[in-house]
């Protein structure tokens, strides 16, 4: 469909966001032909840039980091749709010259333009940011002005209602686009075709076939230079509230009647709603807090958490986040959810496992089944794109035995091409309109709920013996004792 001609305005125009994937995204999609046939992307910051300054300033970047790499003439075009703006949120001129900018290309391209407002910038810009753009009129009307917020959204459920409250003075939900850059991901999206599409997944996808469900992103890297955000966050606010409990409502959520936004929001907000609260009880034997200690990464000595830049030598920030949760509904009564995230672990990994039940009476017996392994689904969303079936079969030999051998559906063996990044899923669907992939006001607050108890007794109970993990480890072993507990372990691929 022909888009309407858009007015992207990044806040945060020369930060390391837009430079890693907003302004990569938006080249990916204009050399790929999706981006309208007119557009205009303003920078703004603190610095002071000509046109053609940033769009030097960003060249490298964009090159380095878009799936394409550098195409000369296209980067040539798609940066003359680069522009500038100097802000400084104190001065109320900072707001006029933006309007005035905008105007310009409102006028040049005429009825039916819109106006994208990005907010790439820290969570205190947020207000002064919403209420200046109220003020000087630029988001009155609803159909063809939209803002993006960047995670997080709100510290804690009070600021997230702050914040959900302030913008609904400002903005119909309708013009609000809340990222979880989780939900852009091609894997991620594909759970819902996978799930809603084929008929052979749906009828065993609940308690009577289904033992527990794992959901796990283990990252290798560290906090890197952003010790100074991190600290005031922490494996849970960073990780779990968002991309690890929208994962859970992917795997969880009935299903919808239509690919429709609010259809398909309603049924994860459901499973969000069922989720059943943390009691202290299960904070203490379910929850599982950890911070990495240094240690040796592929022959390199790497830092541990509180020798990090900005890091307090005495950090009580976790790293690692583990629980247990469960669902309270039809559907899941009884079946674990376990969830676990952290930094400096093993492997980089994103991996969603569905273990199912033992079959009901075991034919097989003795060294028939020597390698008895009960059947999982793996869906692994990153770094290796695939989802694998693990099943049973006959081992070729003259005796009856098992193993278990893996039905690979594997992105890179099936498709040629590249999968988008989801900052280009995100920003096209926000371009035209399609809430989907977006997170609305009650979910990110009923998100915010379930972590809330939590959040409240790791941050009342400081004498912990931080830090308990080391570097490139799997994390804490209570992390393993949580689940071992129950007669499983965490899933890793090989
Ligand atoms: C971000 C977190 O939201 O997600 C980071 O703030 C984390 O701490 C990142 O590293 C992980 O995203 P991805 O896409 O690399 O899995």
């Amino acid at each position: 469909a022909k888009l309407n001609p858009t007015i992207f305005v990044i806040f945060g125009g020369t930060g390391d966001l837009n430079k890693r994937k907003l302004a990569p995204a938006l080249y990916n999609l204009f050399i790929e032909g999706y981006m309208p046939d007119q557009f205009a992307i303003i920078g703004t910051g603190r610095t002071e840039y000509t046109d053609q300054g940033y769009k030097d300033a960003l060249e490298d970047a964009v090159c380095a980091f878009s799936r394409t790499g550098k195409v000369k003439e296209k980067w040539d075009r798609f940066g003359n749709t680069l522009h500038y703006c100097a802000t400084d949120f104190d001065q109320p001129q900072t707001f006029e010259n933006l309007k005035s900018c905008i105007e310009k290309y409102q006028k040049e391209y005429g009825e039916g333009t819109q106006v994208i407002f990005y907010l790439a910038v820290a969570p205190s810009f947020f207000p002064v940011i919403a209420e200046s753009l109220k003020k000087y009129k630029l988001t009155e009307n609803e159909d063809n002005s939209r803002i993006i917020i960047e995670k997080p959204f709100g510290y804690d459920l009070e600021t997230a209602k702050d914040l959900n409250s302030l913008l609904s003075t400002i903005f119909t939900e309708k013009q609000i686009y809340r990222i979880d850059h989780y939900l852009g991901k091609e894997t991620v999206q594909n759970m819902m075709a996978f799930r809603f599409a084929n008929a052979m997944f749906e009828p065993l996808w609940n308690r009577q076939y289904i033992d527990h469900i794992q959901i796990s992103v283990t990252e290798q890297l560290g906090v890197q230079d952003r010790g100074g955000y991190y600290e005031g966050a922490g494996a849970l606010r960073d990780m779990i509230q968002n991309h690890l409990l929208q994962l859970l409502c992917l795997v969880g959520m009935e299903a919808p009647i239509s690919f429709d936004a609010t259809e398909i929001r309603n049924r994860k907000v459901e499973v969000l709603k069922a989720v059943r609260p943390f009691s202290q009880e299960d904070i203490r034997f379910n929850t599982v807090r950890g911070q990495y200690s240094k240690g040796w990464v592929e022959g390199q000595e790497v830092l541990g958490y509180r020798q990090e830049k900005n890091v307090d030598p005495e950090s009580n920030t976790e790293t690692f986040a583990a629980a247990k949760f469960h669902i309270d509904n039809w559907r899941w009564q009884g079946v674990p959810f376990y969830l676990r995230t952290g930094k400096r672990l093993n492997q980089t990994s994103s991996l969603i496992t569905i273990q199912f039940k033992d079959v009901p009476h075991q034919i097989f017996s003795g060294s028939a089944t020597e390698n008895w392994q009960q059947n999982r689904l793996i869906i692994s969303i990153q770094p290796e794109m695939s989802i694998r079936m693990q099943v049973l079969a006959k081992r070729p030999g003259l005796n009856m035995v098992l193993n278990p051998v893996d039905m690979i559906f594997d992105y890179k063996g099936t498709y040629k091409n590249d999968s988008p990044e989801a900052y280009e899923t995100l920003l096209l669907d926000a371009i035209m309109g399609d809430q989907t992939l977006f997170m609305r006001g009650d979910q990110v607050e009923a998100a915010w709920e379930l972590v809330m108890p939590i959040l409240n007794s790791w941050e009342s109970k400081k004498s912990i013996n931080f830090p308990n993990y080391h570097a490139d480890s799997w994390g804490p072993e209570k992390a393993e004792a949580l689940i071992a507990r129950d007669g499983f372990h965490w899933f890793n691929l090989p």
